[in-house]
C-alpha cells in the first residue's frame, strides 16, 4: 500500500471571507467587484486569533499536520508579503502565517501551505483557460508569464521564511503546462511534496469531498473534506456534516492507504466556531482509538466476500471495519467460518464475542441439509452514533 509520511490533517481555510460569513468564493460567485471586496477585507483584523489553541485542537484529534489557506482565490495574503499590499499586515497588523509556523513548531505539528492559483486581485491574474475566474477589470493586464513570476517571488517568501513545509498544496489547476514551477518550489526546500492541482503532475492526488472506488490508490493521495456541508472558509448559516458520515469516509480513504485533511474555517477573529471544534474533537477520538488499524501497515483484503465489513490484514490480525452503522447488536461475518484466537472492538478497547453458529434461518429442515456455522460477533455495542466499528481479530 502506498502512504504518505503523515496521514490525519487540519485544513484550515481563514481568510477575510470570514467577515461575509457565507462562502470562501463569496467575491466570484455574488460578483463583487475588486474595491467593494477590498474595502470589505479592510476590517479584517482577527483579535482573539490564537494560533496554538488551533494547533491543540489538532494535537487532540491526533493530527499530524495542518495545512493552511497563505492565499485563496481572492488573492489576500495571510503573511508579511513584500508583492502585494493585498495583505494581513495591512489591516490587522500581524503576520498570522508566522505566528501559526511558531505554534506548529512549538507542538511539534508539521506545517502545509494552501496557494490558489486564480487570484482575483492581481492584474495579470485572469486565466481564461481556468475555472474559478473573476472577470478582468479596467486596467487589468492578464498575462500569464508576469503572473508566474509573481507567484515564484511569493513562494520564495513562503518556503524561506516560515521553516520546513511539509505539503505545498497549489488550488485549481490552471490548464497551462510548466514543470518549472514545481522545480522552483523543490528547490527550495528539497523534502517538499507537492499536490496534483498546479502547473504539472506533482506527488500527490487530491480527491475533494468524496471517496473514491477501489480497494487501495494507485499513488500518494491525500483526500480533503470540509466540517461543513457549504464551504470551506466560515460560514455562519453552516449545516454540518455529522461526525458518522466524516469518520465513515475517512476510515475508508485510510483503509485504501491514503491521507485525509479535514478541514475547518476560523471565524473572523480566527476562532474555529464551536460546532467545528466539537466535530473535530469526535472525529479524532474515534480515530485515536482505532489508529492502530491504519499505523499497522495491514493490506486491505480485495478478496474479501462479507458485505458488512472492509476488512485489511496485517500478519496475524485481521482488522474489520464496519459499513454502516448496525442495525443490530450481532453482526455475522459470513463466510468467515473459523474461530479467532481473541477479538477486540478498537473502539472501547473491550473484548468481543465471537461463536460459530449455524442462526434458525440456516437450519433448512428436517429434510434438507443446514448451512455450516459462520463466525458471529454477538453483543457489539449498537448504540455507537454511527461511528465505524473496528474489530482486531487475531489467528
Ligand atoms: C475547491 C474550492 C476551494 C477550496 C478547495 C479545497 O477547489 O474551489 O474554494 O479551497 O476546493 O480543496
Amino acid at each position: 500500500m502506498i502512504t504518505m509520511p503523515k496521514r490525519f490533517g487540519m485544513f484550515i481555510h481563514w481568510g477575510p471571507y470570514a467577515i461575509p460569513a457565507w462562502h470562501e468564493q463569496i467575491r466570484m460567485r455574488q460578483g463583487i467587484g475588486r474595491a467593494e471586496y477590498a474595502a470589505m477585507a479592510a476590517d479584517f483584523a482577527p483579535e482573539k486569533y490564537d494560533p496554538e489553541a488551533w494547533v491543540k485542537l489538532a494535537k487532540e484529534a491526533g493530527m499530524e499536520y495542518i495545512c493552511f489557506t497563505a492565499k485563496h482565490h481572492d488573492g489576500f495574503c495571510m503573511w508579511n508579503t513584500a508583492e502585494t499590499d493585498f495583505n494581513i499586515m495591512k489591516t490587522g497588523g500581524r503576520d498570522v502565517l508566522a505566528e501559526l509556523a511558531e505554534a506548529c513548531r512549538k507542538h511539534d505539528m508539521a506545517l502545509s501551505l494552501y496557494y490558489s492559483i486564480p487570484d482575483w486581485n492581481h492584474p495579470c491574474g485572469y486565466n481564461e483557460l481556468s475555472t474559478h475566474q473573476c472577470m478582468p477589470e479596467p486596467g487589468d493586464t492578464p498575462d500569464s508569464e508576469a503572473y508566474r513570476a509573481y507567484v515564484r517571488a511569493q513562494v520564495k517568501e513562503l518556503l524561506t521564511g516560515y521553516g520546513p513545509i511539509y505539503t505545498w498544496f497549489w488550488d485549481i489547476p490552471p490548464k497551462i503546462d510548466d514543470p518549472s514551477m514545481n522545480d522552483y518550489v523543490r528547490s527550495l526546500q528539497p523534502g517538499i511534496l507537492i499536490n496534483d492541482r498546479g502547473w504539472s503532475e506533482g506527488d500527490f492526488s487530491t480527491p475533494e469531498r468524496s471517496v473514491p472506488d477501489g480497494d487501495t490508490f494507485p499513488r500518494y493521495t491525500e483526500a480533503c473534506q470540509s466540517v461543513g456541508q457549504y464551504s470551506w472558509g466560515y460560514r455562519e448559516a453552516e449545516e454540518y456534516f455529522t461526525p458518522a458520515f466524516l469518520a465513515r469516509s475517512i476510515d475508508k480513504i485510510f483503509l485504501m492507504g491514503g491521507s485525509y485533511l479535514l478541514n475547518v474555517g476560523p471565524d473572523r477573529d480566527g476562532v474555529i466556531p464551536e460546532p467545528a471544534a466539537e466535530i473535530v474533537r469526535t472525529v479524532g477520538r474515534w480515530y485515536l482509538s482505532v489508529r492502530e488499524a491504519f499505523a499497522c501497515g495491514a493490506e486491505p483484503e480485495s478478496e474479501w466476500k462479507c458485505s458488512a465489513v472492509w476488512a485489511a490484514r496485517a500478519g496475524e490480525r485481521l482488522y474489520l471495519h464496519t459499513k454502516a452503522p448496525l442495525i443490530s447488536t450481532g453482526l455475522s461475518l459470513a463466510p468467515l467460518d473459523t474461530m479467532p484466537e481473541s477479538a477486540v472492538l478498537l473502539n472501547t478497547g473491550e473484548p468481543v464475542e465471537c461463536v460459530l453458529e449455524t442462526y434458525p434461518e440456516d437450519y433448512t429442515g428436517t429434510f434438507g441439509v443446514n448451512r455450516p456455522p459462520v463466525l458471529r460477533l454477538r453483543n457489539l455495542p449498537a448504540a455507537d452514533n454511527g461511528m465505524p466499528l473496528v474489530i482486531r481479530l487475531l489467528y
